[in-house]
Protein backbone atom coordinates (compact mmCIF):
# COMPACT_ATOMS: atom_id res chain seq x y z
CA UNK A 1 0.00 0.00 0.00
CA UNK A 2 1.49 3.45 -0.38
CA UNK A 3 1.47 5.46 2.88
CA UNK A 4 2.43 8.97 4.16
CA UNK A 5 4.04 9.18 7.56
CA UNK A 6 3.64 13.03 8.56
CA UNK A 7 6.11 14.37 11.16
CA UNK A 8 9.23 12.56 11.92
CA UNK A 9 9.85 12.73 15.65
CA UNK A 10 10.43 9.19 17.16
CA UNK A 11 7.20 8.14 16.79
CA UNK A 12 6.72 9.52 13.15
CA UNK A 13 10.22 7.95 11.82
CA UNK A 14 9.89 4.49 13.84
CA UNK A 15 6.63 4.03 12.31
CA UNK A 16 7.57 5.17 8.78
CA UNK A 17 10.87 2.69 8.68
CA UNK A 18 8.51 -0.02 10.48
CA UNK A 19 5.94 0.51 7.39
CA UNK A 20 8.08 0.06 4.79
CA UNK A 21 9.57 -2.77 6.78
CA UNK A 22 6.43 -4.40 6.34
CA UNK A 23 6.41 -4.17 2.45
CA UNK A 24 4.61 -1.01 2.37
CA UNK A 25 5.61 1.93 -0.13
CA UNK A 26 6.22 4.79 2.39
CA UNK A 27 6.74 8.81 2.13
CA UNK A 28 7.70 10.46 4.92
CA UNK A 29 6.49 14.60 5.40
CA UNK A 30 7.96 16.78 7.52
CA UNK A 31 8.26 20.81 7.49
CA UNK A 32 12.25 20.43 8.39
CA UNK A 33 14.69 19.69 5.41
CA UNK A 34 17.55 19.07 7.15
CA UNK A 35 15.30 16.06 8.98
CA UNK A 36 14.19 15.25 5.31
CA UNK A 37 17.42 15.16 4.18
CA UNK A 38 18.83 12.85 6.98
CA UNK A 39 15.61 10.05 6.04
CA UNK A 40 16.88 10.12 2.27
CA UNK A 41 20.35 9.96 2.83
CA UNK A 42 19.53 7.02 4.93
CA UNK A 43 20.10 8.13 7.84
CA UNK A 44 17.37 8.56 11.19
CA UNK A 45 16.59 11.68 12.21
CA UNK A 46 15.97 10.23 16.23
CA UNK A 47 17.86 7.96 18.08
CA UNK A 48 15.79 4.83 18.71
CA UNK A 49 17.15 1.09 18.68
CA UNK A 50 16.77 -0.83 15.24
CA UNK A 51 15.30 2.57 13.73
CA UNK A 52 18.59 3.48 11.71
CA UNK A 53 19.18 -0.28 10.52
CA UNK A 54 15.86 -0.27 9.35
CA UNK A 55 16.35 3.59 7.41
CA UNK A 56 19.09 3.09 6.12
CA UNK A 57 17.70 -0.79 4.09
CA UNK A 58 14.58 1.00 2.84
CA UNK A 59 15.73 4.57 2.30
CA UNK A 60 15.58 5.23 -1.57
CA UNK A 61 13.76 1.90 -1.76
CA UNK A 62 10.39 1.46 -0.35
CA UNK A 63 11.18 4.46 2.27
CA UNK A 64 11.13 8.29 1.20
CA UNK A 65 11.25 11.89 2.23
CA UNK A 66 10.00 15.04 1.37
CA UNK A 67 8.49 18.66 2.86
CA UNK A 68 5.99 18.78 0.28
CA UNK A 69 2.44 17.75 0.95
CA UNK A 70 1.59 16.99 -3.20
CA UNK A 71 3.93 13.89 -3.13
CA UNK A 72 1.69 12.07 -0.57
CA UNK A 73 -1.74 13.15 -2.73
CA UNK A 74 -1.58 9.76 -4.11
CA UNK A 75 -1.01 7.82 -1.06
CA UNK A 76 -4.07 5.44 0.19
CA UNK A 77 -3.64 6.12 3.86
CA UNK A 78 -1.81 8.92 5.61
CA UNK A 79 -0.36 8.43 9.35
CA UNK A 80 -0.32 11.94 11.29
CA UNK A 81 2.08 11.67 14.34
CA UNK A 82 3.01 15.46 15.16
CA UNK A 83 3.96 16.83 18.45
CA UNK A 84 1.22 18.09 20.91
CA UNK A 85 2.68 20.23 23.44
CA UNK A 86 1.55 21.24 26.81
CA UNK A 87 0.53 24.73 27.25
CA UNK A 88 1.26 26.98 30.74
CA UNK A 89 -2.33 26.09 32.14
CA UNK A 90 -1.83 22.22 31.09
CA UNK A 91 -4.38 22.21 28.26
CA UNK A 92 -2.74 20.85 25.27
CA UNK A 93 -1.72 23.44 21.90
CA UNK A 94 -3.51 21.54 18.61
CA UNK A 95 -1.30 24.11 16.60
CA UNK A 96 1.05 21.66 14.71
CA UNK A 97 -1.93 18.93 14.51
CA UNK A 98 -4.11 21.62 12.50
CA UNK A 99 -1.50 23.07 10.11
CA UNK A 100 -0.38 19.44 9.40
CA UNK A 101 -4.31 19.17 9.06
CA UNK A 102 -4.86 21.84 6.53
CA UNK A 103 -1.99 21.10 4.58
CA UNK A 104 -2.80 17.35 4.11
CA UNK A 105 -6.71 18.69 3.67
CA UNK A 106 -5.44 20.56 0.71
CA UNK A 107 -3.94 18.29 -1.91
CA UNK A 108 -5.68 14.39 -0.53
CA UNK A 109 -9.55 13.69 -2.07
CA UNK A 110 -12.18 11.40 -0.89
CA UNK A 111 -10.30 8.21 -0.81
CA UNK A 112 -8.32 9.01 1.80
CA UNK A 113 -7.83 8.21 5.53
CA UNK A 114 -6.20 10.27 7.66
CA UNK A 115 -5.12 8.42 10.81
CA UNK A 116 -4.35 10.46 13.60
CA UNK A 117 -1.41 9.32 16.06
CA UNK A 118 -1.13 12.47 17.72
CA UNK A 119 -3.29 12.67 21.75
CA UNK A 120 -5.56 15.37 21.35
CA UNK A 121 -8.81 15.81 23.39
CA UNK A 122 -11.87 14.68 21.22
CA UNK A 123 -13.64 17.75 20.89
CA UNK A 124 -10.89 19.02 19.34
CA UNK A 125 -10.41 16.00 17.03
CA UNK A 126 -14.01 16.32 15.41
CA UNK A 127 -14.18 20.14 15.99
CA UNK A 128 -10.99 21.88 15.05
CA UNK A 129 -8.64 19.30 12.96
CA UNK A 130 -11.72 16.78 11.47
CA UNK A 131 -13.19 20.12 9.49
CA UNK A 132 -9.84 20.88 7.70
CA UNK A 133 -9.19 17.40 6.53
CA UNK A 134 -11.49 18.40 3.10
CA UNK A 135 -12.97 15.16 1.73
CA UNK A 136 -10.43 12.46 3.52
CA UNK A 137 -12.03 9.96 6.05
CA UNK A 138 -10.66 10.45 9.75
CA UNK A 139 -9.86 7.73 12.24
CA UNK A 140 -7.93 8.44 15.94
CA UNK A 141 -5.22 5.25 15.60
CA UNK A 142 -3.15 6.21 19.39
CA UNK A 143 0.15 4.94 19.93
CA UNK A 144 1.38 2.78 23.01
CA UNK A 145 4.75 3.24 21.86
CA UNK A 146 7.72 3.96 24.81
CA UNK A 147 10.63 5.95 24.13
CA UNK A 148 13.66 3.68 23.85
CA UNK A 149 11.67 0.54 22.50
CA UNK A 150 9.22 2.26 20.18
CA UNK A 151 10.01 -0.53 16.97
CA UNK A 152 9.47 -3.20 19.44
CA UNK A 153 6.45 -1.30 21.01
CA UNK A 154 5.68 -1.09 17.62
CA UNK A 155 6.00 -4.73 15.92
CA UNK A 156 4.40 -6.22 19.39
CA UNK A 157 1.42 -4.27 20.19
CA UNK A 158 -0.77 -5.54 22.95
CA UNK A 159 -3.66 -3.64 20.80
CA UNK A 160 -4.27 -1.68 17.87
CA UNK A 161 -6.90 0.97 18.52
CA UNK A 162 -8.50 1.86 15.33
CA UNK A 163 -11.52 4.90 16.18
CA UNK A 164 -13.58 5.91 13.25
CA UNK A 165 -17.12 6.41 12.01
CA UNK A 166 -16.73 4.98 8.89
CA UNK A 167 -16.20 1.41 8.22
CA UNK A 168 -13.27 2.28 5.29
CA UNK A 169 -11.28 3.75 8.12
CA UNK A 170 -11.18 0.26 9.77
CA UNK A 171 -10.46 -1.60 6.77
CA UNK A 172 -7.65 0.71 5.57
CA UNK A 173 -6.15 0.37 8.89
CA UNK A 174 -6.12 -2.93 9.28
CA UNK A 175 -4.77 -3.76 5.53
CA UNK A 176 -2.16 -1.32 6.48
CA UNK A 177 -1.65 -3.20 9.92
CA UNK A 178 -1.82 -6.72 8.62
CA UNK A 179 1.65 -7.61 8.62
CA UNK A 180 2.13 -7.03 12.40
CA UNK A 181 -1.61 -8.82 13.34
CA UNK A 182 -0.45 -11.55 11.46
CA UNK A 183 2.58 -12.04 13.34
CA UNK A 184 2.06 -10.28 16.74
CA UNK A 185 -1.70 -11.21 16.87
CA UNK A 186 -2.64 -7.92 18.80
CA UNK A 187 -6.20 -7.41 19.71
CA UNK A 188 -7.12 -5.47 17.04
CA UNK A 189 -9.97 -2.83 18.79
CA UNK A 190 -12.87 -1.04 16.19
CA UNK A 191 -14.15 1.75 18.27
CA UNK A 192 -15.43 5.84 17.97
CA UNK A 193 -12.90 8.41 17.24
CA UNK A 194 -13.91 9.87 20.62
CA UNK A 195 -13.22 7.06 22.27
CA UNK A 196 -9.92 6.04 20.83
CA UNK A 197 -8.53 9.36 21.78
CA UNK A 198 -9.99 8.82 25.37
CA UNK A 199 -8.06 5.00 25.46
CA UNK A 200 -5.05 6.81 24.65
CA UNK A 201 -5.22 9.00 27.65
CA UNK A 202 -6.80 6.69 29.96
CA UNK A 203 -3.88 4.11 29.02
CA UNK A 204 -0.86 6.97 30.17
CA UNK A 205 -3.10 8.27 33.18
CA UNK A 206 -3.76 4.70 34.40
CA UNK A 207 -0.07 4.22 34.35
CA UNK A 208 1.11 7.00 35.48
CA UNK A 209 -1.80 6.76 38.49
CA UNK A 210 0.17 3.51 39.18
CA UNK A 211 3.26 4.52 39.62
CA UNK A 212 1.76 7.83 42.04
CA UNK A 213 0.27 4.87 43.93
CA UNK A 214 2.88 2.70 44.63
CA UNK A 215 5.00 5.92 45.14
CA UNK A 216 2.64 7.09 47.95
CA UNK A 217 2.65 3.54 49.42
CA UNK A 218 5.85 3.53 49.56
CA UNK A 219 6.31 6.63 51.31
CA UNK A 220 4.47 5.40 54.10
CA UNK A 221 6.23 2.41 54.20
CA UNK A 222 9.80 4.33 54.30
CA UNK A 223 8.29 5.68 57.16
CA UNK A 224 7.58 2.26 58.60
CA UNK A 225 11.25 0.78 57.59
CA UNK A 226 9.12 -1.84 55.04
CA UNK A 227 10.75 -2.34 51.66
CA UNK A 228 8.33 -1.33 48.95
CA UNK A 229 10.06 -3.59 46.02
CA UNK A 230 9.02 -6.59 48.97
CA UNK A 231 5.85 -5.04 48.67
CA UNK A 232 5.29 -4.65 45.05
CA UNK A 233 6.55 -7.86 43.73
CA UNK A 234 4.32 -9.93 46.03
CA UNK A 235 1.12 -7.85 45.12
CA UNK A 236 2.20 -7.46 41.41
CA UNK A 237 1.44 -11.52 41.41
CA UNK A 238 -2.12 -10.42 41.83
CA UNK A 239 -3.24 -10.42 38.20
CA UNK A 240 -5.58 -7.53 39.44
CA UNK A 241 -2.85 -5.58 39.70
CA UNK A 242 0.13 -6.93 37.48
CA UNK A 243 3.62 -6.44 38.16
CA UNK A 244 4.77 -3.58 35.39
CA UNK A 245 4.86 -0.23 36.66
CA UNK A 246 5.29 -0.87 40.16
CA UNK A 247 9.23 0.65 40.56
CA UNK A 248 8.89 3.16 43.28
CA UNK A 249 10.76 5.99 43.70
CA UNK A 250 11.58 9.71 42.38
CA UNK A 251 8.71 9.75 40.05
CA UNK A 252 7.88 9.89 36.22
CA UNK A 253 8.55 12.18 33.67
CA UNK A 254 9.26 12.62 30.08
CA UNK A 255 7.31 14.06 27.01
CA UNK A 256 3.92 11.74 27.78
CA UNK A 257 2.51 11.13 31.18
CA UNK A 258 3.02 14.57 32.35
CA UNK A 259 1.71 15.62 29.13
CA UNK A 260 -1.44 13.66 29.07
CA UNK A 261 -2.36 13.51 32.75
CA UNK A 262 -2.16 17.14 32.57
CA UNK A 263 -4.51 17.41 29.37
CA UNK A 264 -7.02 15.11 30.73
CA UNK A 265 -6.83 16.97 33.96
CA UNK A 266 -7.41 19.99 32.50
CA UNK A 267 -10.36 18.79 30.27
CA UNK A 268 -12.33 17.40 33.11
CA UNK A 269 -12.35 20.80 34.37
CA UNK A 270 -13.55 22.86 31.36
CA UNK A 271 -16.43 20.27 32.20
CA UNK A 272 -16.58 21.23 35.86
CA UNK A 273 -15.81 18.18 37.15
CA UNK A 274 -12.45 18.43 39.45
CA UNK A 275 -10.85 14.45 38.69
CA UNK A 276 -9.11 14.11 42.72
CA UNK A 277 -7.29 10.60 41.41
CA UNK A 278 -5.45 12.44 38.65
CA UNK A 279 -4.50 15.16 40.77
CA UNK A 280 -3.54 13.04 43.47
CA UNK A 281 -1.24 11.33 40.89
CA UNK A 282 0.32 14.66 40.21
CA UNK A 283 0.32 16.09 43.44
CA UNK A 284 2.57 12.58 45.03
CA UNK A 285 4.89 12.70 41.89
CA UNK A 286 5.67 16.30 42.67
CA UNK A 287 6.29 15.80 45.91
CA UNK A 288 8.69 12.68 45.34
CA UNK A 289 12.02 14.82 44.79
CA UNK A 290 11.36 17.09 47.80
CA UNK A 291 11.49 14.13 49.54
CA UNK A 292 14.75 12.20 48.30
CA UNK A 293 16.25 15.69 49.19
CA UNK A 294 14.68 15.78 52.59
CA UNK A 295 16.67 12.46 52.98
CA UNK A 296 19.73 13.94 52.20
CA UNK A 297 19.17 16.45 54.99
CA UNK A 298 19.01 13.94 57.50
CA UNK A 299 22.73 13.36 57.04
CA UNK A 300 23.91 16.52 55.66
CA UNK A 301 24.14 19.68 55.65
CA UNK A 302 24.01 20.36 51.92
CA UNK A 303 25.07 24.56 52.16
CA UNK A 304 27.75 25.40 50.58
CA UNK A 305 28.81 21.26 50.14
CA UNK A 306 29.34 19.54 46.23
CA UNK A 307 26.88 17.44 45.59
CA UNK A 308 26.66 14.82 42.82
CA UNK A 309 23.03 14.83 40.72
CA UNK A 310 23.80 11.06 39.22
CA UNK A 311 21.46 11.39 36.18
CA UNK A 312 19.27 13.80 34.23
CA UNK A 313 17.66 12.09 31.37
CA UNK A 314 13.34 11.23 32.47
CA UNK A 315 14.46 7.54 32.16
CA UNK A 316 17.36 5.62 30.93
CA UNK A 317 18.22 4.40 27.11
CA UNK A 318 17.19 8.07 26.55
CA UNK A 319 18.99 11.87 26.13
CA UNK A 320 15.47 13.36 26.50
CA UNK A 321 15.24 15.10 29.71
CA UNK A 322 11.36 16.28 29.23
CA UNK A 323 10.11 16.76 32.40
CA UNK A 324 13.39 14.70 33.96
CA UNK A 325 12.71 14.66 37.97
CA UNK A 326 16.27 15.80 38.04
CA UNK A 327 15.00 19.56 37.36
CA UNK A 328 13.32 19.75 40.83
CA UNK A 329 15.87 17.78 42.13
CA UNK A 330 18.92 20.28 41.31
CA UNK A 331 16.19 23.29 42.22
CA UNK A 332 16.10 22.23 46.07
CA UNK A 333 19.32 21.56 46.03
CA UNK A 334 20.84 24.85 44.81
CA UNK A 335 17.38 26.34 46.89
CA UNK A 336 19.92 25.06 49.67
CA UNK A 337 23.08 26.29 48.57
CA UNK A 338 24.75 23.84 47.61
CA UNK A 339 27.24 23.39 44.71
CA UNK A 340 25.54 20.99 42.10
CA UNK A 341 27.50 18.55 39.82
CA UNK A 342 25.65 16.44 37.43
CA UNK A 343 26.80 13.90 35.52
CA UNK A 344 24.40 11.68 33.06
CA UNK A 345 25.93 9.24 30.42
CA UNK A 346 24.10 11.16 27.28
CA UNK A 347 21.95 13.79 28.81
CA UNK A 348 22.82 17.27 29.22
CA UNK A 349 20.59 19.79 31.42
CA UNK A 350 22.96 22.84 29.89
CA UNK A 351 19.59 24.27 28.43
CA UNK A 352 17.72 24.44 31.86
CA UNK A 353 21.04 25.19 33.65
CA UNK A 354 23.47 27.03 31.94
CA UNK A 355 25.91 27.55 34.66
CA UNK A 356 25.55 24.01 35.83
CA UNK A 357 28.47 21.94 36.19
CA UNK A 358 28.44 18.69 33.82
CA UNK A 359 31.00 15.98 35.04
CA UNK A 360 32.43 13.66 32.48
CA UNK A 361 32.29 10.58 34.61
CA UNK A 362 30.02 9.54 37.47
CA UNK A 363 33.58 9.06 39.33
CA UNK A 364 34.31 12.76 38.34
CA UNK A 365 31.20 14.08 40.03
CA UNK A 366 31.84 11.94 43.00
CA UNK A 367 35.02 13.06 43.82
CA UNK A 368 34.61 15.41 46.98
CA UNK A 369 31.33 15.42 46.75
CA UNK A 370 29.40 15.57 50.20
CA UNK A 371 26.07 13.42 49.39
CA UNK A 372 25.30 11.79 46.02
CA UNK A 373 20.95 11.84 44.89
CA UNK A 374 20.54 9.16 42.45
CA UNK A 375 17.41 10.15 39.64
CA UNK A 376 18.08 8.05 36.59
CA UNK A 377 18.74 4.22 36.74
CA UNK A 378 21.21 4.04 34.09
CA UNK A 379 22.63 -0.10 34.56
CA UNK A 380 26.44 2.23 34.95
CA UNK A 381 24.86 3.20 38.31
CA UNK A 382 24.38 -0.20 39.48
CA UNK A 383 28.48 -1.06 39.00
CA UNK A 384 29.85 1.90 40.65
CA UNK A 385 31.67 0.59 43.55
CA UNK A 386 34.94 2.51 44.59
CA UNK A 387 34.27 5.53 42.53
CA UNK A 388 32.30 6.35 46.05
CA UNK A 389 35.22 6.14 47.96
CA UNK A 390 36.24 9.54 46.53
CA UNK A 391 33.20 11.47 48.27
CA UNK A 392 34.55 13.71 51.33
CA UNK A 393 30.92 12.39 52.68
CA UNK A 394 30.06 9.31 51.25
CA UNK A 395 25.85 9.89 51.36
CA UNK A 396 24.09 8.17 48.84
CA UNK A 397 20.18 8.80 48.39
CA UNK A 398 18.75 6.65 45.91
CA UNK A 399 15.39 7.50 44.05
CA UNK A 400 15.52 4.57 41.44
CA UNK A 401 17.12 1.46 43.72
CA UNK A 402 19.73 1.45 41.40
CA UNK A 403 22.67 1.46 43.54
CA UNK A 404 23.93 -1.84 45.92
CA UNK A 405 23.83 -0.62 49.47
CA UNK A 406 27.94 -0.94 50.24
CA UNK A 407 29.39 -1.02 53.25
CA UNK A 408 31.21 2.41 54.34
CA UNK A 409 28.75 4.63 52.33
CA UNK A 410 25.42 6.18 54.17
CA UNK A 411 22.66 4.14 51.82
CA UNK A 412 19.22 5.89 51.98
CA UNK A 413 16.43 4.25 49.51
CA UNK A 414 13.67 6.63 48.88
CA UNK A 415 10.89 4.18 49.19
CA UNK A 416 13.22 0.85 50.54
C1 LIG B 1 4.85 6.30 27.90
C2 LIG B 1 4.01 5.03 27.83
O1 LIG B 1 4.64 3.99 28.60
C3 LIG B 1 3.84 4.57 26.37
O2 LIG B 1 2.97 3.44 26.33
C4 LIG B 1 3.22 5.70 25.56
O3 LIG B 1 3.05 5.34 24.19
C5 LIG B 1 4.11 6.91 25.66
O4 LIG B 1 4.24 7.30 27.06
C6 LIG B 1 3.43 8.03 24.89
O5 LIG B 1 2.36 8.48 25.28
O6 LIG B 1 3.91 8.35 23.78
P1 LIG B 1 7.46 6.88 27.86
O7 LIG B 1 7.07 8.26 28.30
O8 LIG B 1 8.41 6.73 26.73
O9 LIG B 1 6.15 6.01 27.45
O10 LIG B 1 8.15 6.22 29.13
P2 LIG B 1 7.86 5.09 30.21
O11 LIG B 1 8.79 3.97 29.97
O12 LIG B 1 6.41 4.79 30.28
O13 LIG B 1 8.30 5.86 31.56
C7 LIG B 1 7.70 7.08 31.96
C8 LIG B 1 8.23 7.54 33.29
O14 LIG B 1 7.77 6.70 34.35
C9 LIG B 1 9.77 7.54 33.41
O15 LIG B 1 10.19 8.72 34.06
C10 LIG B 1 10.08 6.30 34.25
O16 LIG B 1 11.27 6.43 34.99
C11 LIG B 1 8.85 6.28 35.18
N1 LIG B 1 8.56 4.93 35.72
C12 LIG B 1 8.19 3.93 34.88
C13 LIG B 1 8.61 4.71 37.10
O17 LIG B 1 8.93 5.62 37.89
N2 LIG B 1 8.30 3.46 37.58
C14 LIG B 1 7.92 2.45 36.77
O18 LIG B 1 7.64 1.34 37.30
C15 LIG B 1 7.87 2.67 35.39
Amino acid sequence: MKASVVGSGYVGTTIAAALADLGHEVTAVDIDPDVVAAIEAGESPIEEPGVDELVARHSGHRLSATTDYDDIADTAVTILAVQTPAREDGAIDPSYVETAAESLGAVVGEDHVVAIKSTVIPDVLEERIDPLLGEATLAANPEFQREGSALEDFRNPHKIVIGSADEVAYERLETLYAGLIESADPAVVRTGLREAMMIKYANNAFLASKISLINDIGNVCKAYDVDTYEVADAIGLDPRIGSAFLRSGVGWGGSCFPKDTSALIHAAREQEYEPEMLAAAHAVNDRQPERLLSLLDEHVDVEGKRIAVLGLAFKPGTDDTRNTRAIPVIEGLRKRGASVVAYDPVATLAEEFPDLDHAASAAEALDGAHGAAVVTDWDEFAALDEEFDRMADPVVVDGRRVVERRDGITYEGLTW
